[in-house]
């Protein structure tokens, strides 16, 4: 693909990367999704490093042995510095701190997984007139924020094939470039990529986050379930 570098910092060579098959991706956060999407991502021959606030930690140890040869661990901004695509996994009380203490993100994909759950889990922090993807957007405008990865477990991230089914994994942003990578990113784990339009559908994946966690929770259901959407 031949696209003019764009005026942010070359999203369109972050598309020309993804062709190639091959992404510098830092996942902020190494707790059970970060860990999960970053040993996918490295199976899937991206170049995982790891932002803790502890690398030197046995369990980031750990992750990053699980992820191989191309795997690395440092600081947030030390694993954002050259990354071509970022993956926010930490808790939502922590992610717009997080976040401003990276600065300026030069136009790059801010994948969001955060869910704003209260501190029970009985519910959502934030209703149907904004989201936690909105307000992590005007936090850092200097990133493309696009929400995705926040509607299923981690045991589905793990292993998102259900027989001959592959699981839906939804994703929303206002940023079409950005979007294409974490689409593809999200093809790459294993998913069913569904594009649910712009950032502010984050309002309906919010929501749909706590479905899922009531049914596993509440209902009995378990983590070992996914959504999955049918057209015809
Ligand atoms: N668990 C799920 O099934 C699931 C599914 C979908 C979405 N999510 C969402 O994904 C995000 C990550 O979930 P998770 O289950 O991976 O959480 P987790 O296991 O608690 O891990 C979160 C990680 O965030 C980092 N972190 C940074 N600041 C933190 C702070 N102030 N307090 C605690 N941890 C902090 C820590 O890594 P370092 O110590 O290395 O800094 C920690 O290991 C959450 O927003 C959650 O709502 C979770």
């Amino acid at each position: 693909m031949n696209r003019p570098a764009t005026a942010r910092g070359g999203i369109a060579s972050f598309e020309s990367r993804v062709e190639r098959d091959c992404l510098k991706i830092a996942i902020l956060g190494t707790g059970a999704v970060g860990t999960a999407l970053g040993s996918r991502w490295a199976k899937a021959r991206h170049a995982v490093t790891f932002g803790s606030r502890q690398p030197q930690s046995e369990k980031v140890l750990e992750a990053v042995e699980k992820c191989g040869a191309a795997a690395r661990a440092g600081s947030p901004l030390q694993a954002v510095a050259d990354a071509e695509a970022i993956l926010l996994a930490v808790p939502w009380p922590a992610a717009r701190q997080t976040l401003a203490d990276l600065g300026d993100l030069r136009g790059r994909p801010v994948i969001d997984c955060t869910n704003p759950l209260l501190p029970d889990l009985s519910g959502i922090e934030l209703g149907h007139s904004t989201s936690a993807a909105e307000q992590l957007a005007a936090a850092a405008p200097s990133g493309r924020i696009v929400k995705a990865f926040n509607t299923a477990s981690v045991r589905v991230m793990n292993d998102p094939q259900f027989g001959e089914h592959q699981a839906t994994m939804f994703y929303c942003g206002d940023d079409a470039a950005a979007k294409t990578v974490v689409r593809q990113l999200i093809a790459d784990v294993g998913f069913d990529p569904v594009d649910a339009g712009p950032l502010a559908s984050a309002r309906y994946l919010e929501p749909l986050a706590m479905l899922y966690i009531h049914l596993a929770f509440n209902q009995g259901w378990g983590s070992n379930c996914a959504f999955k959407i049918m057209k015809r």
